[in-house]
């Protein structure tokens, strides 16, 4: 069975103060909860959040890396700088990144190769343009995103990743995909992964959805079957609002 994760993704948002009122409120709403709730935070709360939630089941990480070690880099910041700092994870690749920030495949690529030699769990987020939907080329991109980003990455790490499909025309739009579309972009991602490490690494992969996931469709998009979890921008902001998605979460 795939491991199911409930991801918030809380982009510029909160300080470290904020952080730990949120997680304050938010521990005690999570009645048997599933395993795996990941909060990504800004760099500056995740000593703070990660402190704070220790031994509960909440992990904490980041929004973004460099793919270097160190080096004279103004304003970036290092996976150890992370892990140190009590980040277990990473989001990289995510569609603000690749857009405002001019990211690549290449440089995603190089981002989760030394995400997995430092022990840092990838979440690689990976989705289409209204525009590359409507011409037809949805899973040209997707299988370009995937098989770049993963060049290299041995079978045995792989499963380590978490990787999710975000429609970049339904993020932060309130706009989502149909149950259909997810399913059929949940099940090409499998595809894709399968061709590149097999049927069994593939089937291994946690494959979450983002883009306006919300209280009110998060039960419709989890019983897609190849959807194993929820990458949460905006919704996951309030406490109140998270968890009850969380709750609706278990698989
Ligand atoms: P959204 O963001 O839920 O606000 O659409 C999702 C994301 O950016 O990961």
């Amino acid at each position: 069975m795939r491991k199911v994760y409930v991801i918030a993704n809380w982009k510029m948002y909160k300080t470290a103060r904020e952080a730990t009122d949120y997680i304050e409120h938010l521990l005690p709403l999570l009645v048997d909860p599933i395993e795996n709730i990941y909060l990504s935070v800004p760099y500056t709360a995740i000593a703070a959040a990660s402190s704070f939630a220790k031994q509960t089941k909440i992990v904490i990480g980041a929004q973004n890396m460099n793919d270097a070690k160190e080096g004279a880099l103004t304003g970036e910041i290092a996976s150890l700088m992370l892990k140190e700092a009590g980040a277990h994870f990473v989001i990289l690749g995510h569609s603000e990144r690749r857009s405002l920030f001019n990211e690549t495949n290449e440089f995603i690529h190089k981002k989760v190769i030394r995400a997995l030699q430092d022990d840092i769990q990838p979440i690689l987020c990976v989705g289409e343009s209204l525009e590359e939907r409507n011409s037809g080329a949805m899973e040209k991109v997707l299988k370009e995103q995937i098989s770049i980003a993963l060049a290299g990455v041995p079978k045995s790490s792989v499963e380590k990743l978490i990787l999710a499909y975000e429609p970049v025309w339904a993020i932060g739009t309130g706009k989502t995909a149909s149950f259909d579309m997810i399913e059929e972009a949940h099940a090409f991602c499998r595809q894709v992964l399968a061709e590149l490490f097999g049927h069994k690494a593939a089937n291994a992969v946690s494959v979450v959805y983002g883009g306006s996931v919300k209280v009110d469709n998060v039960a419709k998009i989890m019983k897609e079957k190849n959807v194993d979890g929820v990458l949460v921008g905006g919704a996951s902001l309030d406490a109140q609002e998270f968890a009850k998605i969380v709750h609706q979460c278990k698989k």
